[in-house]
């Protein structure tokens, strides 16, 4: 079965189940300061998840276009990418445990043909210190399923110790069983919705424990082990609680987040154990023998790197909101891809003198066409978008070439050995991978020190992490009003862009805190000091109006021909909120979006411009307050 069938298969399933068809949301968040991209399906669907009406109805599903940074390490395993596709399907407060487990093993085993025995499942224990039980429901019911295939499904506590024991079903604690968009019960802030999950492997057959270089011969095998025979395939979680100040709460609703890897379960059906000789990816990979000359099979890490990491910038750099490699936020993460996978293709041979390439060519491109030919069909966005693609990893791998020399030039200058820190500074400002600094300081009967540069590395990972721990937790915990508040704004901010510089502004992308909004808009030239004192004159004419904020639903072509401002391509007719805000003749604004708002504009204060200035070619960047 190929991806495009299993999409379909999939979607069609859970219409089957009244479920509405919802496109893949963008990449990078909106209104959504927590995170720099969407890394699951749930995220940018927690407001309904919390109790917002959202304009599909109850039952939702769809294909999320996603992105992991933290897994960049992990990459050249066979089983790990940074982008994936993740399938999705939710109940808002509808159906819970019993449906969402039938259907889905019904959906793996009877419409994808998946064999029964080669599935297992796990499920929480409880943990007494937040007041919540061992899942037993879930097992009673996954016992159900099993039988139906004429499984036992025997259910097993303590794996890790003691093995797989013929057990079907598995206790884990929260370390394995519990889901939230930060993780452990302990590292949710107040709000934030999570609860115990399912999750259902699929044994990929091989007893890798056995071989005898496996470092894990004399360890247990079980499903969370690392050695690779089982692997996580999707995961059903119950998120029923929300976190409070002394412990956690029911939400109003009882919801249902499952979450699947598309890349994985096409593995699974493709009768592979790695998701790099799946049809997702069997174009790239031919594309990238093509340009080294060498084989993916002998050469896996380096040809796996370089087909995940374009891909994502690819992903990434082709989303509507047109995110160019930079040196912050998002950008960097595109940079940082683009520039890794070209190292490893210097390390395979690709030079810019290569045979088929003019000099000064770039490859990278040349591996991005293949991804935007098989996946605009899903993603069209990619198509809208290659030239901006093409344009950008011209530019990147120029930029990097000279990087490089420059860093060659560096090198000259260095007497001696090299030690930690120098070797980590070749890394970090000119992208001297340790492997290429061996190589070139071998040439000149020189030493490095290989140790020093692992330790200033570390250093440099702890610090960067901590880093962006700090700003998941602190965004997370003042979502709230000043953010709804700001967001409102950011409708009559819209509006009054247009009245005053013209109708070609559009948005480009926001991001709200409690304390700031940031609003990236098309927009060819600077504005003047008159231009933003015009805007902040109708922002504020507006919030001392006292409008009304309202929504109404409609599909999208009622939107378009009501006149509202927004996103008009759909793949599915689905139907949308439009945010009304004035009323009668008296109308500001109207723009499709998922709320939510505010009640009346004049509880905002006072609306002020800090600063504008450009965002990238074309488009300004304006950051604004409400005091
Ligand atoms: N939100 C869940 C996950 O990402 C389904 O695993």
């Amino acid at each position: 079965m190929t991806a495009k069938e299993l999409r379909q298969k999939y979607l069609d399933f859970f219409k089957s189940k009244e479920h509405t068809i919802i496109p893949s949301a963008s990449l990078i968040p909106e209104n959504d300061s927590t995170t720099l991209f969407t890394s699951s399906g749930m995220q940018p669907l927690v407001s309904y998840l919390l109790g917002e009406k959202h304009p599909g109805g109850k039952r939702l599903v769809d294909i999320q276009k996603s992105f992991r940074s933290e897994d960049i390490e992990e990459v050249g395993d066979s089983r790990h990418d940074t982008f994936f596709e993740m399938i999705g399907n939710w109940s808002l407060g509808d159906y819970f445990k019993e449906e969402q487990l039938n259907w889905i093993y019904s959906f793996l085993i009877d419409e994808l043909k998946i064999d029964p025995n080669r599935l297992y499942a796990t499920v929480f224990c409880g943990d007494d210190s937040i007041g919540i039980g061992r899942d037993t429901e879930s097992v009673e019911i996954l016992k159900k399923i099993f039988a139906k295939y004429d499984i036992e499904a025997k259910d097993i506590d303590s794996a890790e110790k003691n093995g797989m024991q013929g057990g079907r079903i598995f206790y884990y604690d929260a370390k394995k069983n519990w889901w939230s968009r930060s993780g452990l019960p302990a590292d949710m802030p107040i709000g934030e919705p999570g609860g115990p999950d399912s999750e259902i492997f699929y044994d990929l057959g091989a007893d890798l424990h056995k071989h005898e270089n496996s470092v894990f011969k004399d360890q247990p095998c079980h499903l969370n082990c690392d050695c690779g025979r089982f692997i996580e395939i999707g995961n059903n979680v119950f998120m029923e609680f929300r976190k409070t100040a002394d412990g956690f709460e029911k939400l109003q609703q009882k919801n249902v987040d499952f979450g699947g890897g598309l890349e994985r379960i096409a593995m699974a059906l493709q009768g592979t154990d790695n998701v790099f000789e799946t049809d997702l990816f069997l174009h790239i990979i031919n594309k990238i023998e093509f340009l080294t000359g060498k084989k993916y099979r002998e050469n896996k890490v380096a040809f796996e790197i370089i087909a995940d990491h374009i891909k994502a910038a690819t992903f990434i750099m082709g989303d509507d909101k047109g995110i160019a490699p930079s040196n912050t936020d998002q950008g960097y993460i595109v940079r940082r891809l683009i520039r890794r996978a070209i190292r490893y293709g210097n390390h395979l041979g690709i030079k810019d003198d290569t045979w088929y390439l003019a000099k000064d060519e770039s490859w990278t491109k040349e591996v991005a066409k293949i991804i935007i030919h098989d996946y605009k069909d899903e993603y069209p966005e990619l198509d809208r978008n290659a030239n901006f693609i093409i344009e950008n990893l011209k530019e990147e791998e120029a930029k990097f070439r000279k990087t490089l020399e420059r860093g060659l030039r560096e090198f000259e200058k260095i007497k001696g050995n090299i030690n930690g820190k120098t070797a980590f500074d070749l890394y970090q400002s000119y992208g001297f991978p340790i492997e290429m600094t061996e190589e070139i300081v071998k040439s000149k009967n020189m030493k490095v020190d290989v140790d020093g540069f692992k330790t200033e590395l570390e250093k440099h990972q702890e610090l960067s992490r901590t880093a962006s721990a700090g700003k998941f937790k602190g965004g997370l915990a003042d979502a709230g009003e000043e953010t709804v508040k700001l967001h409102t704004a950011a409708h009559l901010l819209l509006t009054a862009l247009r009245k005053v510089l013209g109708d070609h502004v559009t948005q480009k992308g926001s991001n709200i805190t409690a304390e700031r909004l940031r609003f990236d808009f098309a927009q060819p030239e600077k504005m003047t000091a008159e231009q933003i004192a015009e805007v902040e004159k109708l922002v504020n004419e507006a919030i001392e109006k006292k409008l009304p904020v309202k929504f109404e639903e409609m599909s999208l072509d009622e939107a378009r021909k009501y006149g509202a401002m927004g996103v008009f391509e759909s793949k599915y007719g689905e139907r949308v909120k439009v945010y009304i805000i004035g009323e009668g003749d008296d109308i500001f604004s109207k723009e499709i979006c998922g709320g939510p708002h505010v009640e009346n504009t004049g509880i905002l204060g006072k609306f002020r411009i800090v600063k504008e200035e450009s965002s990238s070619a074309g488009v300004r960047r304006i950051k604004a307050v409400l005091e």
